[in-house]
């Protein structure tokens, strides 16, 4: 099969990844955090040593501040519901994934939250200018995709962290398109809510994922209980990460997802991304070139964080991804992505789009005969 679904989770993963989750589960696999024996102390080595790495990779300082989840979802119910107060206002975005726009349109109808979201155009690139028009006194966040997982445009992040921070408004940056597609750097982009998925471009197993959360940020967490620490306390204990993570944590995920951002570091961030841009370059040049296609993503691929969305006039972007998968062995994702406001934007509601996500093991040879099978598509529908 070739796997061009890498925006919803990344396949393969490198093989240290397997093997230390492989050594984890069969050699020292007991509870972090939970016991003074041996096993459960190498345990909470690991997990402490992936964090470190893990917190590196983000620049944050201070690796406590890391709390792990067991997706972006969570990390981004536990940031929003966390800080919002009744009647803040939040502003989001039009290009916003369900696990933003559902927290947030939840809490306005209950009528905690007043809610503004930023038009964009037909690519979904929004004015930054209209983020500030929007700000009145009870703006308390900003919440924004790093990414768009439609069409993969790159958001003004560093820009609208800089907005917030200087009117003291909370910036909440949901990274699941972007970490480990672009560089990400909490201090220098002024953010003060990460989350992250540890399954996607950091190359780690599903299950895992994060939330950074900024010293001296105060986060109500959204679930109580054991956390190893302050046993004899009956209340969540205040510290960071103990603060967020109750329960067992998912031990051979997380040092999986350490080998996958050591994967990331050894490669280099940007070698990867340099490859990745020439496959999405070669499979939009190819696809422009074939009768029918309509294509969502910005030719401009320095924008473009993996991702060519495109139809066939008229098709629905089911039976292409359809035939894809049946006739031609080739994954891809078709529909509306979780995504229904920013397929609203981009015009393609009815028909969804198709969606081809590259990962840094995708080859030349893969994207070529993607575009053969294309154009073997095209002849039937025109
Ligand atoms: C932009 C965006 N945000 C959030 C998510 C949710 O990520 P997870 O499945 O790790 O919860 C996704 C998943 O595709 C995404 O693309």
């Amino acid at each position: 099969m070739i796997y061009l679904d890498n925006a919803a989770t990344s396949f393969p993963k490198p093989l240290r990844v397997y093997d230390e989750m492989d050594r984890c589960m069969r050699t020292y696999c007991a509870n972090p955090g939970r016991g003074g024996h041996a096993m459960s102390i190498a345990s909470g080595k690991a997990v402490s040593e992936a964090r470190e790495k893990i917190a590196a990779f983000f620049n944050i300082d201070n690796s406590l501040r890391l709390a792990f989840t067991k997706n972006a979802t969570e990390a981004i119910n536990i940031a929003i519901k966390g800080v919002i107060k009744p009647g803040d206002h939040v502003i989001t975005t039009c290009m916003e994934h369900n696990a933003v726009i559902r927290p947030l349109k939840t809490l306005e109808k209950d009528g905690i939250i007043s809610l503004s979201i930023v038009e964009g155009d037909n690519f979904g690139r929004i004015d930054i200018e209209r983020i500030i028009d929007y700000i009145n006194p009870r703006t308390r966040l900003i919440v924004s995709t790093l990414s768009s997982n439609v069409n993969g445009i790159i958001f003004p992040v560093k820009e609208m962290g800089r907005i917030a921070r200087t009117r003291g408004i909370l910036f909440l940056v949901d990274a699941s398109q972007g970490a480990g597609a672009e560089e990400i750097d909490v201090d220098e982009m002024n953010i003060d809510l990460l989350a992250f998925p540890g399954h996607k471009g950091l190359l780690g197993p599903q299950g895992t994922g994060g939330i950074y959360i900024r010293e001296g940020i105060n986060i109500t967490p959204i679930m109580q209980g054991g956390t190893g620490s302050i046993s004899d306390y009956l209340y969540q204990p205040e510290m960071m990460p103990d603060l967020i993570e109750s329960g067992t944590l998912n031990t051979p995920g997380i040092i999986g997802l350490a080998y996958g951002v050591d994967f990331i570091n050894k490669t280099g961030l940007n070698n990867i991304k340099v490859f990745k841009h020439s496959l999405i370059k070669r499979l939009m040049e190819g696809m422009e070139e074939i009768k029918g296609i309509v294509q969502y993503s910005l030719k401009d691929i320095d924008n473009n964080s993996g991702i060519a969305a495109m139809n066939f006039k008229g098709v629905d972007s089911s039976e292409v991804s359809y035939i894809l998968d049946k006739e031609f062995g080739i994954a891809t994702r078709a529909g509306l992505h979780c995504a229904p406001l920013a397929h609203k934007t981009l015009g393609t509601t009815g028909q969804g789009v198709v969606r081809f996500s590259v990962g840094c093991f995708n080859t030349v040879d893969e994207i070529d005969y993607t575009l053969k099978a294309l154009r073997k598509i095209s002849s039937r529908f025109n």
